[in-house]
Order: C-alpha cells, then structure tokens, then sequence
C-alpha cells in the first residue's frame, strides 16, 4: 500500500508517521509515504493556496487548482490500478475497522488534508471518491486524520506487525472488545493477575479470554452486541460472566 498525504504542512506527517509501527513498515518497505505540499504548485510569489470564501463569512477556503495539481501528481507517481482520494472530513463517513480493513487491499491511497474553512466544493466533487471523518467533532486539519488512517491501515498489512502484535485479537477486529491484559508483577497493591493465566491452562486461557472480551464489551459497548449473533458457546459465557459479576 503506499499513502499519498496532500497537505501544507508536510513535515507534521512525515516525523509523525516516521516513528513507532508505521515508521519500521515504510523503512522495510512494506508501506510507501509520500507527501504532496499544495504550495508547490501555485505560480504566485506568495505561494497561495486558500482565498477569501465566496458569499463572505469568516475564514479562508482551500484553492481548487493546487489541491488539484498535488492530487495529478501523485497519482502518477506509482503505477497503482487500485486508487482512492479520500477527503479527510468532519462531513465523511466516521471511520470503523470494517471501513480500514475494506480499505486495505487498495494499492494506492491518496488522502487529502483540507485546513481553514476546508475547500473548494467542487475539488470534493471532482477529485475525491470519499469522505472520510474522524467523528462528530471538527480539528484544524485533516493531517491527524491521515496519520490515523496510516496508522490503523499499516498495522493490517502482511509483515507489519510481528506475531506477537497481532492485530487479529484486537478490540473491533471481530466485532468485540479485547481481553484484559497483564504483565509482572504478579501481585500490585494486594491484585493478584487471574489464577488462569498463570496455570499453563491454554484451552482455559482461550475461554477465559473470550469471555472477558463478551463481558466488557457486554459492560462498556454494549451497542456492539445489538448487530452481532452469539454462537451458543458466547451466549452461554456471557450469561456465567454477567452471573459472576452479581455475585462477587
Ligand atoms: C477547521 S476544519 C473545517 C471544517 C468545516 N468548516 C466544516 O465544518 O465541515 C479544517 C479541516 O480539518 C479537517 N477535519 C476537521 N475535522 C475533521 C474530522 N472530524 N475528521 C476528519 N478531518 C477533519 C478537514 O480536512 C477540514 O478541511
């Protein structure tokens, strides 16, 4: 996968995603970076990118052409048949795991980082296939969308996590909440860490495991249980976890 950030502050992309996960995968080469700075494709002194809003009102708004020009250019810079140019926005779709993990076949994703008041409407209709939100709230920019979207697209591509990362067990991967985890000490401040994870048990690890996923995500998302159909196996966990619970 290679990901193309259209943004004008360049540099905020490049030292964010350099480090940690994505920056080891995009240094062995298991996922490409690229940043394209609108400004270099302006022809005035002042390198603009943004002019006053039409109609008036507070606020600068995003120039089609650079934005435009940036997007070309990436485009051609990696023979990808396998495209999106995505707009970062507080009007896109609120990301899940099931829209990043529809997502991370793509070949080549172009995401663009809008600032000010946002930009120009009609770049949105003719260059963007999607929107893309980070939820019901608005930031200054579109480049910590991006980096959120490096970031959780990486991490499901083959050869980015080691095995002991696996991105497989993690919360929303199979529509439940993670397990519990703990690590030495075995005992802090008077808790000790469950007698079943330190009985060698792997089956009854397994079981414990899935049900304290069935259990939290029952406790803290329980929204999360209203489109999934339990086995009976699930079903028969969650009601011995929801049991304990009462009597403890
Ligand atoms: C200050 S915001 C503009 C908000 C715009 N006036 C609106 O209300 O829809 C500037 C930029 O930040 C990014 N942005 C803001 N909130 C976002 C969110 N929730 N998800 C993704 N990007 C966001 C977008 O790229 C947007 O163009």
């Amino acid at each position: 996968m290679h990901f193309d950030v259209v943004t004008i502050f360049p540099d905020m992309v490049l030292n964010s995603a350099l480090n940690g996960v994505t920056g080891r995968a995009i240094k062995q080469g298991r996922v490409g970076l690229s940043v394209w700075n609108p400004r270099d494709y302006t022809a005035d002194r002042h390198k603009t990118v943004d002019d006053r809003s039409y109609g008036g009102g507070p606020g600068m708004v995003m120039k089609y052409q650079p934005l435009k020009d940036a997007v070309d250019n990436a485009k051609g810079s990696i023979n990808a048949e396998r495209v999106k140019v995505v707009y970062l926005s507080p009007q896109g779709i609120p990301l899940t795991q099931q829209l990043l993990n529809e997502n991370a076949t793509l070949q080549q994703l172009i995401l663009v980082a809008g600032r000010y008041e946002g930009i120009d409407e009609r770049f949105i209709e003719d260059e963007c296939t999607e929107e893309w939100s980070l939820g019901d709230f608005v930031i200054s920019g579109g480049e910590l969308a991006a980096l959120v979207v490096i970031d959780a697209i990486s991490r499901l591509l083959p050869g980015v996590l080691g095995d002991d990362e696996s991105a497989q067990q993690d919360s929303h991967m199979h529509g439940l909440l993670d397990y519990p985890h703990y690590t030495r000490p075995e005992i802090i401040a008077g808790k000790q860490v469950p007698d079943i994870l330190l009985s060698g048990n792997h089956k009854g690890i397994e079981r414990w495991r899935l049900q304290q996923s069935l259990g939290r995500t029952w406790q803290k998302r329980p929204d999360l249980l209203l489109d999934k159909e339990l086995t009976t196996q699930q079903q028969a966990l969650l009601e011995e976890f929801k049991i304990e619970l009462k009597n403890k």
